[in-house]
């Protein structure tokens, strides 16, 4: 089964001292810069078209097509982003990555850059993670005394400068016009698209944005050649990622494999459940992915597979919930994540979810009565597609998915007065 496993990204991660560039220049890092070095531009931009990589933040767009929008012939300055915000539900790829191996994201900021000729790069970290904000901050210290960063970058004629810019801790910044906004020094909230970032983004510039797992698959990428990461994954999901295994399972942790990769075998490589515990339900990519159940376990991990399902692969997070947790409070918590977070800019979403925690307690309360659960779904029918930015349809997900596989156990909230839900009794919604 551990065959199954293609550490990449995170092969170095047990290294001693991984963080550091001796370790990682020790190990081949910063190979791959010297041969893109070598590489034009445009070859760059191809050899990750041809890979096929999609955006690992969530929404899986061609990371090469994004580059390839970047007008060249327009004079402002181009500038490639890096969204370190990870803030969704369940998310927690992106940090580790940063943790144990900065290099390899600090190697594939250089290599991205150089392919869209953009001689200033910025890594928007979420304002809280403290330690990780300073590690970065002091790789690339050390990437600018090897001379990886700077003026004339190995002789190649190519400038680079690397900001490491702290958020202050919105999940909203992490949408990718409101980091802007909040990097231009503005409140974050979002912008309305079109103009996408690639036309229009960071001061108003030719901005590409992606994702930290996205950059830092592309030193492994010119390292060995777009075939190599074409060949692994599906047909149309390439490529390995980092799965995040977390919940009520006995091992817990990031585990990379091919994309197309199912939950029943990552629960297998995590020791399966906790306690021998029968799987309830789980979510694709964080919370806003909404939840799928046990039926769907054999589901390829694919864009495509998860999409045919009804849900979405999102960030690869997979939240695993046994027998013992409460359907409706799960989604009541998450939702008052979402309400929490609502930016305010748009109503829908300002007004939506709030009014979504208000419906969702009372039920879970085990007040009021069946119609208000068709309330609910009728709310959710008002916003879903209807606010600024994909926060309220993310806020929308959990309730619909599940009251489409749990209306049972909300329907039980109502007619016990409460939560009917004892892990003693766990085979209640069997
Ligand atoms: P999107 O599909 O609207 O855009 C994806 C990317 O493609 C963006 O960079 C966008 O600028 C670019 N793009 C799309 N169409 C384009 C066009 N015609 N021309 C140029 N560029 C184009 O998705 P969005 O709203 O950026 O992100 C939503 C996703 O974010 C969700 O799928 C969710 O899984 C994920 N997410 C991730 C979080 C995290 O912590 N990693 C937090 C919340 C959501």
């Amino acid at each position: 089964m551990t065959d199954t496993l293609t550490p990449v990204l995170t092969d170095n991660w047990d290294a001693e001292r991984s963080w550091t560039i001796e370790s990682y220049e020790a190990q081949g890092g910063y190979e791959a810069l010297k041969k893109a070095l070598t590489m034009s531009p445009d070859e760059v931009i191809t050899a990750v078209k041809d890979s096929g990589l999609r955006g690992r933040g969530g929404a899986g767009f061609p990371t090469g097509m994004k580059w390839g929008f970047i007008p060249q012939d327009n004079p402002k300055p181009k500038y490639l982003v890096v969204n370190a915000d990870e803030s969704e539900p369940g998310t927690c790829k992106d940090i580790p990555l940063m943790m144990a191996s900065p290099h390899t994201l600090i190697e594939g900021v250089i290599i991205s850059a150089h392919a869209i000729r953009a001689n200033h790069a910025f890594i928007y970290v979420r304002g809280e993670v403290l330690h990780v904000i300073r590690r970065l901050q002091h790789a690339v210290a050390e990437a600018y005394l090897a001379g990886h960063l700077g003026k004339n970058i190995h002789g190649s004629g190519h400038d680079l400068e690397l900001v490491v810019h702290a958020g202050a801790g919105a999940y909203i910044c992490g949408e990718e016009t409101a980091l802007l906004d909040s990097l231009e020094g503005r409140r974050g909230q979002p912008r309305l698209r079109p103009p996408f970032p690639a036309v229009a983004g960071l001061y108003a510039s030719p901005t590409v944005i992606n994702n930290v797992e996205s950059i830092a698959s592309v030193p492994s990428i010119i390292a060995h050649g777009p075939e190599w990461f074409s060949s692994m994954g599906t047909e149309r999901s390439k490529g390995f990622g980092i799965f995040s295994l977390s919940g009520h399972v006995t091992h817990p942790g990031q585990y990379e494999a091919p994309l197309g990769i199912t939950l029943r075998e990552l629960i297998e490589l995590g020791g399966g459940m906790r306690d021998g515990n029968r799987l309830k339900f789980w979510t694709p990519g964080g919370s806003s992915t909404g939840i799928l159940t046990e039926e769907h376990l054999d589901v390829p991990l694919d864009f495509e597979s998860v999409a045919a399902a009804g849900s979405m692969l999102g960030t690869r997070a997979l939240q695993v919930f046994d027998e013992t947790t409460c359907v409706v409070r799960a989604t009541l918590r998450w939702t008052e994540f979402y309400k929490h977070e609502s930016c305010g800019k748009c109503t829908p979403c300002r007004e939506g979810t709030w009014w979504l925690v208000q419906v969702l307690r009372k039920l879970e309360q085990g007040q009021g009565s069946e119609s208000d659960l068709d309330q609910l779904l009728d709310q959710c029918d008002n916003i879903l597609g209807r606010s600024f930015c994909a926060l309220a349809d993310g806020a929308v997900g959990p309730i619909t998915s599940s009251i489409q596989y749990f209306r049972d156990e909300y329907v039980a909230h109502l007619t016990h007065g409460g939560c009917p839900f004892d892990p003693a009794a766990s085979t209640l919604f069997a």
